[in-house]
């Protein structure tokens, strides 16, 4: 069992110098691969820190290149870098092929460096394929395990004690170029309790950086309470009109970046309490239940202390008696009962 993992560690990291190799040698890796980097302004520092990669549009190039390196084939499937299928033509015969074609390729480490799987992005506007193909999970890649960008981020997150949420592969590696070295990403999926564990582990201080759309709004809502539940402190920021951290930086200066990210952050319940308010605005009832609904997030901090100042925040900039939204989160641990 650990053989076998060991063995899937290291088909998965031939193949991250594999792809890593056609980037930057090949000449169709180059002409499509590299040049769509550089075009996004990537570096060959940060192309080369992040070991980014191309995987050529051939139906089995990589497979054919891992078998006569020595690497098995079932690690080759159990990593979904191969797909196995029967062949139609003939059932006694499989067919194999690659995963990966034509994408550029984003490997997804663990915290201590290891390769888990990896991000392919497509490089056409077609909106019919996914923009993005991933590594299925298997006995080394648990997505909802993984934070992108942990192993690069890990010592800033402690230093600075705060870490940096965002969606995307393509956010991480911009901020961290912008020199922001305190950033992960949830790659897209809903955000869960053992990914907010990793970062529990180095800080207790969380600020998402999420997409300016509405689905980055509703992840920033349901990521909140997650947070909250953990005993950690959560702050959110919001970019303007669409934009995520890795389009924004690109419109601004280092500095301008900086002074961004330093000054909109709001604490969770200034976030929440605007958000809702602009909804609710004058209608009472709407209102109300926005009220409950702030207090249901102050209900999942577990120390008593820091929910009452929340609650005395939360009267403040509402203006709404103490006492009643005191009465609210009684109520509401008493229905949890
Ligand atoms: N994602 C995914 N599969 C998709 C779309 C998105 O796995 N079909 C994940 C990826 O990890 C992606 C993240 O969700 O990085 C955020 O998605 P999105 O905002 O759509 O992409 P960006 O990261 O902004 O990618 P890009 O800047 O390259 O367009
Ligand atoms: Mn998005
Ligand atoms: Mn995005
Ligand atoms: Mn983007
Ligand atoms: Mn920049």
């Amino acid at each position: 069992q650990a053989d076998e993992r060991e063995s899937m560690f290291l088909v998965s990291e031939y193949a991250r110098d594999y792809f890593h190799k056609n980037l930057l040698e090949d000449p169709q890796g180059k002409a499509i691969g590299l040049s769509y980097f550089i075009e996004r302004g990537y570096t060959e520092e940060t192309i080369k820190k992040f070991q980014l990669g191309y995987s050529l549009n051939e139906w089995e190039a990589f497979t054919l290149e891992a078998i006569n390196k020595g690497y098995n084939l079932k690690h080759l499937e159990s990593t979904g870098l191969t797909i196995v299928k029967q062949d139609s033509q003939n059932p006694n015969n499989t067919k194999q092929f690659d995963r990966f074609k034509g994408r550029v390729m984003f490997p997804i480490h663990s915290m201590s460096g290891r390769v888990l799987g990896f991000g392919g992005r497509i490089l056409t506007n077609d909106k019919k394929a996914a923009k993005y193909l991933n590594s299925p999970d298997s006995d080394i890649y648990h997505k909802s395990n993984v934070l992108y960008g942990i192993h690069y981020a890990k010592q800033t997150i402690a230093r600075e004690d705060n870490c940096y949420l965002v969606e995307g592969y393509t956010d991480t590696i911009t901020l961290h170029q912008c020199g922001i070295e305190n950033v992960v990403a949830s790659s897209g999926t809903a955000l869960t309790e053992n990914q907010i564990r990793l970062v529990n582990r180095l800080t207790k201080n969380i600020t998402i950086l999420f997409d300016g759309d509405a689905a980055g709004i509703r992840a920033s809502i349901r990521g909140i309470d997650l947070i909250l539940e953990q005993g950690m402190n959560v702050r959110v920021l919001m970019f303007p009109d669409g934009d995520d951290p890795d389009s924004y930086a690109k419109k601004v200066t280092e500095e301008e970046l900086k002074h961004y990210l330093e000054n909109n952050s709001q604490d969770f319940i200034n976030f929440k309490v605007s958000l809702l308010m602009e909804e609710a605005k004058n209608d009472p009832i709407k209102k109300a239940g926005l009220i409950r609904d702030i207090v249901i997030s102050i209900s999942k901090i577990p120390d008593r202390i820091q929910r009452e100042v929340y609650i005395q925040e939360c009267s403040r900039i509402m203006d709404i008696s103490e006492n009643v939204l005191f009465n609210e989160l009684a109520q509401i641990f008493n229905k949890q009962k």
